[in-house]
């Protein structure tokens, strides 16, 4: 474990270069085991949950080598289709090797990932579909936590599911890619992340329609071929460094940016006061004024505003010049924030485990805080940027699972900050790069 040590206080100005999309990368690296060949991934961020998939890969006999940020896959030969505990303790994405490797092999062992520190993310919708398509699944292990499932044929059908899950509708595509006929999803999420991955099946030969949209027809074929594919800009990423400029102001260049995916945190941003200019994949984002407050702000599936983004939101309306309401539509405890961000003089109240009130103060004051989850993480380390003084964040392992290196981009924004070791004393005194 590691920690971050900010020293706030000074505005941004300067430029960074938005890295590859996380949520893009993690099923499209298991989607490439339905290629029985070489599969390379160009822009791919090099972070610990694109690691950890990798290490999935290898466990399944498969190989992968880096050239900066070319991520080149090899699946030709696939030795186990079990996937460990550890695995998938280590990431819940993971998960998504469970359709990759029925489509392959037929068969997949793989543990069942528990809840984790924003909510209990069961994937009953994953398991519910998946079996529709003649699949049967049975539960071993120790207290039944392995889920084996196998089938003589994958047989596409209708599939309805009951809130538009990301992870969900990508275990379905991955399923029906190379199965028999047609699968439909009803109510599919519109996520980027899962256009993204569609539009790298569909490069490598899948049948797909319907891309980008809530109804996705999958019409199975025999093979997929080797392809070469460039993953979107990550759009949090992205959506985090404004926030940055939100809550500590300047003016600022963001290079490489996913231009069509940043609609809702744009909006948001300009209307708490935010000056935004977008030309092709550059963004000029200015701000320079105590952040205006925002009546009610919902997080929603997409096109409406990230669940993703609402820590970093959380911190920037922390500072508004008025009340503002967080409302979060997806997950059921992911307001842990509000107490680390409340020991650095913010006045937010949880009112229950959806709503948080915030009443904006004039400022913040450095401290020690502790990351309980990536983007909450995320949320401390810019709030540090505004707050007087120096913060430490602890146990920020959980930041480097996003983020290529935030204090890297941070810096070349003009921030004072840097990673240090989890001796807190001697973290405080650490001399700044
Ligand atoms: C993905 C993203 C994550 C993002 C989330 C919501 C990746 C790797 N992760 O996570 O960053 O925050 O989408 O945009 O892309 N649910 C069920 N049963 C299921 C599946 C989901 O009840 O079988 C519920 C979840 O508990 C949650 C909601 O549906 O409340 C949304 O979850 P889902 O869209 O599946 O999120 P993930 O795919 O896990």
């Amino acid at each position: 474990m590691s920690s971050i040590k900010v020293i706030g206080g000074s505005k941004l100005k300067g430029e960074t270069i938005i890295q590859g999309s996380k949520n893009a990368a993690l099923p499209i690296i298991a989607a490439t085991v339905l290629n029985q060949g070489v599969t390379i991934l160009r822009n791919c961020p090099r972070i610990l949950d694109v690691f950890h998939m990798i290490d999935v890969l290898k466990e399944l006999g498969c190989t992968a080598n880096w050239e900066g940020n070319t991520l080149i896959v090899d699946t030709t030969y696939i030795s186990s289709t079990k996937v460990s505990e550890n695995s998938v303790q280590k990431m819940r994405s993971s998960i998504l090797f469970l359709g990759a490797l029925l489509g392959r092999t037929q068969e997949v062992s793989i543990a069942y990932p528990g809840g984790c520190s924003i909510g209990k993310r069961p994937i009953d919708y994953h398991l519910e579909s998946i079996k529709s398509m003649n699949v049967s699944q049975e539960f071993c292990g120790e207290n039944n936590s392995i889920i084996h499932c196998y089938t003589d044929k994958i047989k596409g059908n209708d599939i309805f599911l009951r809130f538009p899950s990301v992870g969900a509708t990508q275990n379905v595509i991955l399923t029906a890619v190379l199965g028999e006929g047609i699968t439909r999803i009803f109510n599919a999420a519109r996520e980027p992340e899962v256009l993204d991955l569609c539009n790298f099946l569909s490069l490598a030969g899948a049948r797909i329609r319907g891309k980008g949209t809530a109804f996705i027809e999958i019409e199975g074929v025999k093979a997929l071929h080797d392809v070469e594919y460039k993953l979107s800009s990550d759009r949090i990423v992205t959506g985090t460094y404004m926030a940055a400029v939100a809550v500590a102001g300047g003016d600022v260049v963001l290079r490489n940016i996913p231009v069509n995916h940043i609609e809702s945190v744009s909006n948001v941003l300009k209307r708490i006061g935010c000056k935004i200019r977008v030309t092709d994949d550059v963004m000029k984002i200015s701000c320079n004024k105590r952040p205006l407050p925002y009546d009610i702000l919902k997080t929603q599936p997409y096109p409406g505003f990230p669940t993703d983004m609402q820590s970093q939101l959380m911190t920037v309306l922390s500072l508004a010049d008025g009340a503002s309401t967080i409302i979060e539509e997806i997950f059921e405890s992911r307001f842990q924030n509000a107490k680390e961000l409340n020991k650095m003089g913010a006045n937010i109240t949880v009112e229950n485990e959806n709503k948080a009130v915030i009443r904006g103060v004039n400022s913040l004051q450095g401290g020690l805080v502790r990351a309980y989850d990536l983007r909450a993480g995320a949320a401390l380390v810019i709030a540090g940027l505004a707050a007087l003084g120096t913060t430490v964040i602890r146990d920020v392992t959980c930041v480097e699972r996003g983020y290529e290196d935030i204090c890297r981009d941070l810096r070349s924004l003009g921030a004072s900050i840097n990673y240090c070791s989890d001796n807190i004393l001697a973290c405080a005194s650490y001399p700044m790069a």
